[in-house]
């Protein structure tokens, strides 16, 4: 991965400098929040600024968090949405009624059980393959072509949720593309920092910019990047401009303001889940610690060669108990919060099996950790008088 943009300054600096968006009216170095949603007009009925008509398709606040973000993941485009989820579907939904997406069979929940819903009612139909295995991606994409039944779309998330795959993008793209189908990437557990998935070959990238890029847990925000001019992407940007499902212009400064320490944050994390997973690897009560970091990850191979200068802040683990004493090694957590989401800045910890239903296979005595930027000390202690505390370690 190419450490220097296209601009030619690093990566970080563009992040860091949120691309140099100093206002020329006053100079002023951070951005100003616009709330207006509405561009007025001169005499001769000429928009006074002819980039900007309506908040719903264009807003000087969005545009700025846009172009820091297509800077960062080598994007000629970027379109911000209200939620991670907002921009997933829009992705979906522009294959329009009767299109075909080919996900994997384990990935983030959210998605998983919003597809259900979304094909019962619009037609659109769902085929799986088995999560980063590129044999089997190719399989199923051969199986559908001899059935004169291709999918539109095969989409990937990587590191995936809540076991941590990690797929190989490059192949996943040449699979697709052999295929005739485009390549979405969900991107959000590993960031611009660690990967950029438009220069691997796919043809779009989502993120939950809730989690690392907005990185505060403060907004709650979605982006589609791409770097062509496909179909796709046609019907996602005209889709934004037309059924609005926009962020608030706080959250799209919010994200702004998040980007410029996203390297910082995301190495920090990084930094503290490796050093989090070694010592778990170490427990008497802890039976396997899922994280592609580790060289006993099934993926490492790829992570390595793949992830650049670090395998992301996301970990799960199996504890040598059942459901019952897992929960109350969680509750016995002091510093740790237990709490849904990821890359935010501090730690949070989750019982997946609790909140997804039985047939993801999520194990009862999984946990998934999402590591923020603590010392990481005072994090390994709290686990340390968890175990204590729970079995007697
Ligand atoms: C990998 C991944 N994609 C998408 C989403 C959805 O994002 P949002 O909560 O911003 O709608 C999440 C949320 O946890 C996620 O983890």
């Amino acid at each position: 991965m190419k450490s220097r943009s296209p601009q030619g300054v690093h990566y970080e600096t563009l992040a860091a400098s949120a691309s140099h968006h100093i206002d020329l009216q006053t100079g002023a170095v951070i951005p100003a929040i616009q709330p207006s949603t509405t561009f007025a007009r001169d005499e001769q009925y000429n928009l006074i600024n002819p980039a900007h008509g309506y908040a719903r398709d264009k807003s000087p606040t969005y545009l700025i968090a846009e172009q820091v973000l297509a800077d960062l993941e080598n994007a000629a485009e970027c379109r911000l949405f209200s939620s991670g989820m907002a921009a997933i579907a829009s992705v979906i939904q522009a294959l329009g009624s009767g299109g075909h997406v080919l996900v994997p069979d384990s990935f983030y929940w959210g998605v998983f059980s919003w597809l259900k819903s979304y094909s019962a009612s619009s037609g659109l139909k769902v085929s799986t393959y088995a999560n980063a295995d590129s044999a089997s991606l190719a399989s199923v994409l051969d199986e559908l072509k001899q059935a004169g039944d291709s999918p539109g779309l095969v989409w990937v998330e990587t590191p995936s949720n809540p076991f941590l795959y990690v797929t190989d993008i490059a192949e996943a793209a040449q699979n697709a593309h052999a295929a005739g189908a485009m390549l979405c990437v969900d991107s959000t557990a590993a960031t611009p920092v660690l990967t950029r998935p438009l220069d691997l070959g796919a043809d779009l990238v989502v993120h939950s910019a809730t989690k690392y890029l907005n990185g505060h847990g403060d907004a709650l925000v979605g982006a589609v990047l791409t770097n062509g001019d496909n179909s796709l992407w046609q019907s996602v940007a005209e889709q934004r401009a037309m059924a609005g499902s926009v962020p608030g212009s706080l959250e799209a400064w919010l994200l702004t303001r998040g980007l410029r320490t996203l390297f910082l944050r995301v190495r920090q994390c990084c930094s503290n889940t490796l050093a989090i997973a070694e010592w778990l690897e170490q427990q008497s009560m802890v039976d396997k610690v899922n994280y592609p970091g580790l060289s006993t990850h099934q993926h490492h191979a790829i992570a390595r060669q793949q992830m650049q200068g670090g395998f992301g802040g996301l970990l799960s683990f199996e504890l040598k108990a059942d459901k019952v004493a897992t929960l109350k090694f969680v509750g016995a957590l002091r510093l740790i919060v237990s709490a849904t989401s990821l890359g935010g800045t501090e730690t949070l910890i989750e019982h997946r099996a609790s909140v997804e239903p039985p047939e993801t296979g999520v194990p009862e005595n999984q946990l998934r950790l999402a590591v923020g930027i603590e010392q990481v000390d005072d994090l390994i202690e709290d686990f340390q008088q968890a175990f204590d505390t729970t079995f007697g370690t």
